[in-house]
């Protein structure tokens, strides 16, 4: 029976158990470019035992960064960076992963610990800068409000995601998540929520999800065919009138057919007070659902937090692999830990260095 460590393939790729650490900001970098922080912080959760490592939020333009400190991949010297990072994740037997993205109505804004009394918005003087998105709409009164895209800037933005995916390729990363949840700027687009345009890019199902099939296939197309290619989606957006899990299952259909392979399942981000109903794993029926009635791979994510937990939910084909974040920040050992709690030691490789303290 598959289980929480079995091996898990998807094209060339195999990782080498079902536990991914799940992209989380640091709000650390300079001008985009990861530093010694980006290292010890995906680093160790490779010396963890993850199979799979997906760096956080990467902008493929300044604008779409969420915070100034966030990373980027609009630059070529970001390369250089992320392949010192991608190298030692190899080495520890982890696979580098890559969220790629754009934070459109929810850019510029302060790294959480840094955010004044004022509010959450970075200003221009402070090294803010004017956010976009689909609509004239703000996310909410303390954020800006965007410029609605044209369809040139559009084009523009697709643009900039092509030139990131083939610079992620040249860092060897070897899995790619295109970020299209949490209000950022792809969700932004599909949610009605946020999305009143009269365009082609607006307005129908198909209209408002034309900007995450259109730029899927543009990144798919100069992503290798035999490496992962993922999304993250919103799988609802927990507000009347807004985006559904069944709206979600039908663009699985689509996106399985633009040749993504796995589709990872968070939730909410576009309103600012959505009605959640928070509890263990409490996301986890959306990729249960994507994965049985879209027929796509999906990863289950939030609030799982036990090997038994995770391992349960793999042995019961509600979803591929399990990502975890704010547990891995708690501990980067979690899948060692993962392995004695359901009886696999056997199945981790501890590194050498650290073998006496198992
Ligand atoms: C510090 C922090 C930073 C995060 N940054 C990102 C991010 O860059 N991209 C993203 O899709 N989700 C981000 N998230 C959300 C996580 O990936 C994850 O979906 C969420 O925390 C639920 O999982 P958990 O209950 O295991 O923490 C972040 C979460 C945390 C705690």
């Amino acid at each position: 029976m598959v289980h929480l460590f079995s091996p898990f393939t998807i094209k060339d790729i195999t990782l080498r158990n079902r536990i991914g650490v799940a992209p989380m900001c640091q709000y650390s970098a300079e001008d985009g470019t990861p530093n010694d922080w980006h290292m010890v912080h995906l680093g160790s959760r490779a010396v963890g035992g993850a199979g799979l490592i997906i760096a956080e939020a990467s902008a493929v333009v300044p604008e779409g960064r969420i915070s100034p400190e966030d990373l980027g991949m609009y630059k070529d010297e970001h390369v250089q960076a992320f392949k010192r990072i991608n190298q030692f994740i190899k080495e520890q037997g982890s696979v580098p992963g890559i969220q790629l993205a754009h934070a459109g109505r929810k850019a510029s804004t302060y790294a959480p610990w840094k955010q004044p009394d004022l509010g959450v918005n970075v200003p221009d003087e402070d090294g803010g800068w004017n956010i976009v998105g689909p609509s004239a709409l703000g996310f909410s009164e303390a954020f800006r409000t965007p410029k609605e895209l044209t369809v040139g800037e559009i084009k523009e933005i697709q643009e900039a995601f092509r030139q990131a995916t083939i610079r992620s390729l040249d860092a060897g990363f070897e899995w790619m998540e295109f970020h299209a949840a949490h209000g950022y700027l792809a969700h932004s687009f599909y949610s009605p929520l946020s999305n009143t345009r009269t365009d082609e890019y607006g307005g129908s199902f198909e209209n408002r999800i034309r900007f995450v099939i259109e730029t899927v296939r543009i990144m798919r197309k100069e992503w290798p065919e035999n490496l992962p290619f993922t999304i993250r989606i919103s799988s609802t957006d927990w507000q009347e009138g807004g985006w559904t899990i069944e709206d979600s299952i039908e663009l699985s259909k689509r996106l399985k057919n633009e040749g993504v392979d796995l589709v990872d399942c968070s939730s909410g981000g576009n309103t600012p007070n959505p009605s959640i109903d928070v509890g263990p794993g409490y996301q986890v029926e959306f990729a249960e659902r994507i994965r049985r009635e879209a027929g796509v791979a999906t990863a289950a994510v939030g609030l799982i937090t036990e090997g038994m937990q995770a391992d349960d939910h793999v042995r019961n084909g509600r979803a591929d692999i399990i990502l975890l974040a704010r547990e891995m920040l708690r501990d980067p050992y979690w899948p060692l830990r993962a392995a004695q709690a359901t009886h696999q030691t056997d199945h981790l490789t501890i590194p050498p260095q650290y073998e006496r303290g198992w």
